[in-house]
């Protein structure tokens, strides 16, 4: 089938019970931070495919994807079972539009995202375009619980190489963690207890905002920053609000 690539999995991380991990070999063509390909597995004798997020950067091999195994999801939980060696089904040209170059230039990047939806977060946040446009960028994960927040090297590593101008907030909403906010980021918005926390203020001047992963959090959040005079970013007139919904 056109444009299908086989890749063959390294390593199968299981961070919990449902939160998972691919490394896959593949030699998949060029592509830009923050987009997604499809990865498929041909099970009962059919090919299912599903859009996943880089969460490796461009040129990384392996290429590199963060999964939650939904509940009665048929591929992630398929995928989830694979062991190094498995072959997996991977579209060699990845697709989208949730990209920096379609980001205008600000003071700081906000990269608002749930779940699995900090993917194409760190995918960007280890290129050197970010860096280079932005003087501060903030990295939210909004999880159920403490052991969902994964990655926490990647934060060390990023913390390391930018100092204070990277910064990392998590949000953990079905139990207290120290250090996190609890609840959910639109009410973090709202009250700007999120802006508190960071140290910084959201504003349209100075802010770009891109918000990726439960459609709920996205669809709350652009409500109340619409009230605050936040615009959705458009290719015509250019805005401050730059969105991926994962289902
Ligand atoms: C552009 C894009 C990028 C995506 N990138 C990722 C990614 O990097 N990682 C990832 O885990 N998923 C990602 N998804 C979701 C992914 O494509 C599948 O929908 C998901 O793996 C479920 O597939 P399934 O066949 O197991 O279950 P399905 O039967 O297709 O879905 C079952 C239900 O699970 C829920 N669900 C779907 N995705 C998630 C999720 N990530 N976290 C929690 N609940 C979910 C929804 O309620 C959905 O209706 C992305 C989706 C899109 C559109
Ligand atoms: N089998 C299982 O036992 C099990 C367990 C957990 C999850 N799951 C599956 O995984 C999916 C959830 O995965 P996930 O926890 O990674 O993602 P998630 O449901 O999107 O939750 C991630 C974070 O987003 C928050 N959130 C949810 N809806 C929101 C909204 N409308 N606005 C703002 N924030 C919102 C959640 O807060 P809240 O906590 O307040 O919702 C949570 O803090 C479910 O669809 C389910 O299929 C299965």
């Amino acid at each position: 089938m056109k444009d299908w690539i086989e890749g063959v999995v390294t390593d199968n991380i299981h961070w919990t019970e449902f939160l998972f991990s691919l490394r896959i070999e593949a030699d998949v063509a060029p592509f830009k931070a923050g987009q997604f390909t499809s990865l498929a597995l041909d099970i009962g004798g059919e090919r299912i495919a599903r859009p996943y997020s880089y969460l490796s950067s461009p040129g990384q091999q392996p290429v590199e994807f963060f999964f939650y195994a939904a509940t009665g999801g048929v591929l992630s939980n398929a995928l989830i079972k694979l062991q190094a060696g498995d072959r997996v089904w991977l579209k060699e040209h990845a697709n989208g539009f949730f990209t920096l170059d379609e980001v205008p230039d600000a003071r700081d990047l906000w990269l608002l995202g749930t779940g699995t939806g900090v993917a194409p977060f760190y995918s960007i946040a280890r290129t050197p375009e970010p860096w280079q446009r932005f003087e501060n960028v903030i990295l939210v994960n909004a999880v159920r619980n403490g052991e969902d927040l994964q990655y926490l090297d990647l934060i060390d590593e990023l913390r390391e190489t930018h100092g204070d101008r990277f910064r990392f907030q998590a949000f953990v909403s079905r139990e207290k963690v120290p250090g996190t906010l609890s609840g959910r980021i639109p009410s973090a918005l709202a009250d700007r207890s999120l802006e508190t926390a960071v140290g910084l203020e959201l504003t349209p001047e100075q802010s770009q905002i891109m918000l990726c992963g439960n459609p709920g959090m996205v669809a709350d959040s652009i409500e109340l920053l619409k009230q605050r005079g936040f615009r959705k970013n458009r290719r015509r007139t250019p805005g401050h609000l730059t969105t991926e919904n994962y289902w």
